[in-house]
C-alpha cells in the first residue's frame, strides 16, 4: 500500500508508521521537526518518505498530496493524525486559538484534500485520529475536547458522503484513543494504553474499514457511559 500520514513524527503517528514501513508498505510522513523526520528516514530509508509541514499552512496540502501521489504513482490511505492538546485552567485565547488552528483548520483541510484526492481517484481510505474526548466537554481544556468533537462531526459527514456515492469506493474511518502514553496525554494514567499496543489497535481497525474504532477498545464502554452522562455526573468530572 501506499501511505500518507499527516503527522508522523512521535508518539501514535510515529508507531503507525513504523509498523506500516515494516510490513513493506511505502509510507510518506510528515510533521514539522526536520530532526525527528530524519530519524524516522534512516530507520527504513526505502520506505519512509519525510515532508517537512506544519499542517496550519493549509495552502500547501494540495501540493503535499500531489508530491506524494507522484512519488508512489497513487495514494491508497491517508491517516490525518497532527494534534496538539494543552491543559488551559486559565482559558487562555491564545492556547483555544492555537488548537483550533492545528485541530480544526489544519485537520479539516487536510480531511477535506484527501477526501476529494480519493475522490478523482474513486477509491481510497481516510482515517482521522479523533479522541474519546469527543464525546465530551472539558472543564481543564474546552478547545481540545472541542476540536475533537468536531473533527469526529466532520469525518462522519465523509462517511455519509462516501456511503450515499454509487461512483466511488472510499472507506472512512475515525479513529477515536483513550489514553496513550504519549507527551500529549500530560502524565495522565487511567487506563493509559503503551504506544505500540495503541497502532497495532489501529492498524487493525483500518484493515476492516472500520467506521469509528476506540483505542484500545475497552474504551467503548466509557464511551458509551459518557454518551448517557447526566450533567450532575459531568460537572465532577
Ligand atoms: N496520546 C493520547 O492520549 C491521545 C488520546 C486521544 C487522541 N490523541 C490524538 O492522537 C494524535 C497523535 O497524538 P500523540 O498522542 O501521538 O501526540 P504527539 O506525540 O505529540 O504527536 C503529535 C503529532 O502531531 C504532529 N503535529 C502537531 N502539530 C502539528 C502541526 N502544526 N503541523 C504538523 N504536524 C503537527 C506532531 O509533529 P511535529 O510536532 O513534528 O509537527 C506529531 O507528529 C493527536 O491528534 C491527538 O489529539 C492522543
Amino acid at each position: 500500500m501506499n501511505i500518507l500520514i499527516f503527522g508522523a513524527t512521535s508518539g501514535i503517528g510515529r508507531a503507525i508508521a513504523h509498523r506500516y514501513a515494516k510490513a513493506g508498505n511505502q509510507v510518506a510522513i510528515t510533521g514539522r521537526r526536520q530532526e525527528l523526520l530524519d530519524e524516522i528516514q534512516a530507520e527504513n530509508p526505502s520506505k519512509i518518505f519525510p515532508i517537512k509541514h506544519n499542517i496550519r499552512e493549509t495552502g500547501l496540502i494540495p501540493d503535499i498530496i500531489q508530491q506524494v501521489h507522484k512519488t508512489f504513482g497513487n495514494i491508497d490511505l491517508i491517516i490525518v493524525n497532527s494534534g496538539i492538546g494543552k491543559y488551559n485552567l486559565e482559558l487562555d485565547w491564545h492556547i483555544c486559538e492555537s488548537v483550533i488552528k492545528t485541530n480544526i483548520l489544519g485537520v479539516t483541510r487536510a480531511m477535506t484534500e484527501s477526501y476529494n484526492y480519493f475522490r478523482k481517484q474513486k477509491k481510497g481510505h481516510l482515517v482521522n485520529v479523533s479522541s474519546v474526548a469527543s464525546l465530551m466537554g472539558n472543564g481543564a481544556n474546552p478547545s481540545y475536547n472541542a476540536s475533537k468533537a468536531f473533527q469526529a462531526n466532520f469525518i462522519e459527514g465523509l462517511w455519509i458522503k462516501s456511503k450515499k456515492s454509487k461512483k466511488t469506493n472510499i472507506a472512512v474511518t475515525d479513529i477515536r484513543p483513550g489514553f496513550v502514553d504519549t507527551k500529549l496525554a500530560q502524565g495522565q494514567t487511567f487506563w493509559m494504553a503503551d504506544v505500540d499496543t495503541a497502532a497495532k489497535q489501529i492498524v487493525q481497525a483500518i484493515r476492516k474499514k472500520k467506521k469509528v474504532a476506540y483505542i484500545t477498545k475497552r474504551w467503548c464502554l466509557v464511551a458509551w457511559l459518557l454518551k448517557r452522562m447526566p450533567a450532575f455526573l459531568l460537572k465532577k468530572m
